[in-house]
C-alpha cells in the first residue's frame, strides 16, 4: 500500500518525508488555505521535497475552465497530479487530461457508480472519502471495498484506489486487507501508526537492563563495550 500524505504544510512533509515512507503528497484548495501560502510556491516546494505523485486541484466548475486549470497545474512539475472533481465537467476534464498523458487524481467520491464513471474516464485514481461518509451514517469502508472488488473484475481499468478522507488508523488497517492501492494520510494518523504502549513500555524496560550493564555498542565490538569505571 503506498502511503500519501494528505496536507500542504511543507514542515511536516519535510518532516515525514525524512522517514522514507512517504510516497506521495494530496493537497486540496482547503489545505492551502490552511497553509496561508501561495498556491504555485508551496506547489513548487513540495514536488521538490517529495518525488512521487503530488495532487493540485482545480477550482473552477465548468470544463473550459477547469481543463485551462489543469494544463496549468500540470506544468508546475512533472510529479504534478491533476485533482477533478466528481461531477460530469470534472470526468470530461479527465478524459482530456489522461488522453494528453497528464494525470488524474479524481476526488470528491462518494459511490461505487461514480468509481466506475472515474475509471472510465481514465483517472490514474480515484478518491473515495471515507471519513465523510462516515460521518453521515455510512460506512466509508464499505465503499473501498465494492470498488476494490469492482476494478479487480475489470483488468483494463487501470485506476488505483485511493483511500481518502482518512480520520484514523483503523481506516488504514481495514483499506490494506482490502487491497487498496494508495492511502492519504494526515499526519497525525500517520504518526499514530507507530505508536503501541506494549512498544514503549517494552523499550523502557530494555533500556534499563542494558543500563545495568554498563556497556556501549562501539566501532570496535566486544573489546570496547564495557565504559571504563
Ligand atoms: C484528499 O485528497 C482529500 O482532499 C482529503 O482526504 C479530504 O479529507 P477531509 O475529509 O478530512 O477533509
Amino acid at each position: 500500500m503506498k502511503f500519501f500524505i494528505d496536507t500542504a504544510d511543507i514542515a511536516e512533509i519535510r518532516d515525514l518525508a525524512a522517514t522514507g515512507l512517504v510516497d506521495g503528497i494530496t493537497t486540496n484548495p482547503s489545505l492551502i488555505a490552511k497553509s496561508g501560502r501561495d498556491l504555485f510556491e508551496v506547489l513548487k516546494e513540495i514536488c521538490e521535497v517529495v518525488p512521487g505523485p503530488v495532487s493540485a486541484e482545480v477550482t473552477a466548475i465548468d470544463f473550459d475552465d477547469m481543463l485551462r486549470e489543469g494544463r496549468i497545474l500540470a506544468k508546475v512539475a512533472d510529479n504534478i497530479v491533476v485533482k477533478t472533481p466528481l461531477t460530469v465537467d470534472g470526468l470530461k476534464t479527465c478524459k482530456t487530461l489522461s488522453d494528453d498523458g497528464i494525470k488524474v487524481n479524481v476526488t470528491l467520491c462518494f459511490s461505487a457508480a461514480q468509481a466506475i464513471l472515474a475509471a472510465k474516464a481514465g483517472a490514474a485514481y480515484i478518491s473515495p472519502f471515507v471519513g465523510r461518509l462516515d460521518d453521515t451514517g455510512a460506512d466509508g469502508l464499505q465503499l473501498i471495498a465494492e470498488i476494490v472488488e469492482i476494478y479487480n473484475a475489470y483488468p483494463n481499468f487501470h485506476t488505483e484506489v485511493l483511500v481518502a478522507s482518512v480520520r484514523h488508523v483503523g481506516h488504514i488497517i481495514e483499506s490494506a486487507k482490502m487491497g487498496a492501492d494508495v492511502a492519504t494520510i494526515p499526519p497525525a494518523v500517520l504518526r499514530a501508526m507507530y505508536k503501541h504502549p506494549l512498544t514503549d513500555k517494552g523499550l523502557d524496560a530494555f533500556l534499563a537492563d542494558w543500563a545495568k550493564t554498563g556497556q556501549t555498542i562501539g566501532d570496535a565490538g566486544g573489546k570496547e563495550t564495557r565504559r571504563s569505571a
